[in-house]
């Protein structure tokens, strides 16, 4: 059973065109008005494919073939369409659409599998507009109330609730959802090393652990010029030292330890006023579930260490919090095993994001495919795969999909 490539490599380039970045690139942001039409696209498209399509209290979305059994549980697949600021095409989108691809060519091969088959996305994978990351897949799953997602605010204050009322995204579908037979994400790497290698497939026997935090410094705001340096409780400069002191406490716990400051805002940032606060976020991560809560430990006494010698306040508010998770055995040996019969070169590999299936993978065994990133390069207008790499990974997902239906 074949997907058609071409048709796959159309949809991704029309869904790109909602909330497309001049440049290239899209900008869906969870709960937006991209987003809403970015989720009225793909729903259309199911509709085409005769999927009855259910939506949830936070959104989620899952589109379902009927089986021949319909009593049995569904063997699911999807990912995300909501993106970054700065996204690419195909991170989350890949994914949605492969699924799509997967059933109108089991549709019009008149091709009926055991199993019923869904086709999800989940609202606000991303996580970087409302805190935490995956947060669609956790309500879903039965791990964050509906209530609490709702309660989540940007930074502008509006709550998921707000937005999903005002956009009209809330669906009544029961949560948690039914947990399916089992669940396989395509996705993009995002990294550098399927490209590096030339390897055509990342079989994912792993998600690393991820640790958010959100920290508001408070200084003194004070003349730049009349202030000696004695005097200052400066909050640039204290986020300056933690940012500096992330990287360097990576150097020392060493690869494949990874830290972030992506996000910092600076007031009343002007030339000339020593700032008094600052609000930054730091994102560390690890492979390893000690080491990763050792090197949060260590980060955090270093912060309040800065802090304290500079007389600056500081409040700290964790944003997410995911252990290491490792995927199902036999599912990922069945992703090795299609990408191997298809004569596509792969090796296994530990995912440096996090997905929608690592949360899945809680309630039902779970395995990821991944196809290369171009240079390593994602969250970025310049991500790119190549149309056979795109191709690849769907067929892939196919075969791993009928292998679990049937
Ligand atoms: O941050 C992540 O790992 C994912 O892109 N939400
Ligand atoms: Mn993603
Ligand atoms: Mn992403």
């Amino acid at each position: 059973m074949e997907i058609c490539g071409p048709r796959l490599l159309t949809r991704i380039a029309e869904l790109a065109r909602v909330g497309g970045l001049e440049g290239g690139g899209c900008c869906r942001l969870a709960l937006t008005e991209a987003d809403k039409a970015g989720r009225a696209q793909v729903v259309a498209w199911m509709r085409e494919l005769g999927m009855d399509v259910r939506v949830d209290a936070l959104g989620n979305t899952v589109g379902r073939r009927a089986g021949r059994r319909d009593d049995l549980p569904a063997v699911m697949t999807g990912s995300h369409i909501d993106t970054v600021r700065t996204g690419g095409i195909y991170d989350g989108s890949l994914g949605v659409l492969a699924g799509l691809e997967i059933i109108q060519s089991l549709h019009e091969a008149g091709h009926q599998t055991e199993h019923p088959l869904e086709v999800g996305f989940f609202t606000n994978e991303e996580g970087s507009r409302f805190a935490p990351d995956m947060m669609g897949s956790l309500v879903y799953v039965g791990d964050l109330a509906v209530d609490a997602a709702r309660a989540a605010q940007d930074a502008e204050g509006v709550s998921v609730g707000d937005a999903l009322d005002s956009l009209g995204l809330a669906g009544d579908a029961p949560v948690p959802g039914p947990a399916p037979h089992a669940f396989v994400e395509l996705h993009i790497e995002q990294g550098p090393v399927l490209d590096r290698e030339g390897v055509d497939i990342g079989v994912v026997t792993a998600v690393q652990g991820i640790r958010w935090q959100k920290l508001t410094l408070t200084g003194v705001s004070n003349h730049a010029g009349t202030s000696p340096m004695s005097m200052r409780a400066d909050a640039v400069y204290v986020a300056a030292r933690i940012t500096t002191m992330v990287r360097e406490l990576t150097a020392e716990v060493g690869a494949p330890m990874v830290g972030t400051v992506g996000h910092m805002a600076v007031r009343p940032n002007l030339v000339n006023v020593v700032a008094n606060h600052v609000e930054l976020t730091t994102d560390l991560r690890h492979v390893d579930a000690a080491v990763l809560v050792q090197a949060e430990a260590t980060c955090n006494a270093r912060i309040a260490e800065i802090c304290a010698v500079e007389g600056v306040g500081l409040q700290t508010e964790r944003l997410a919090s995911f252990d290491p998770f490792s995927f199902d055995p036999a599912t990922v040996g069945r992703v090795r095993a299609a990408a191997a019969a298809r004569g596509l070169s792969h090796r296994d590999m530990v995912s440096g994001a996090g997905h929608d299936a690592q949360i899945h993978g809680r309630v039902a065994p779970a395995a990821m495919v991944f196809v290369p990133s171009v240079g390593g390069i994602s969250h970025n207008i310049e991500e790119h795969t190549e149309d056979h790499h795109l191709v690849a990974g769907a067929q892939v997902l196919m075969d791993v999909m009928l292998g679990l239906a049937s």
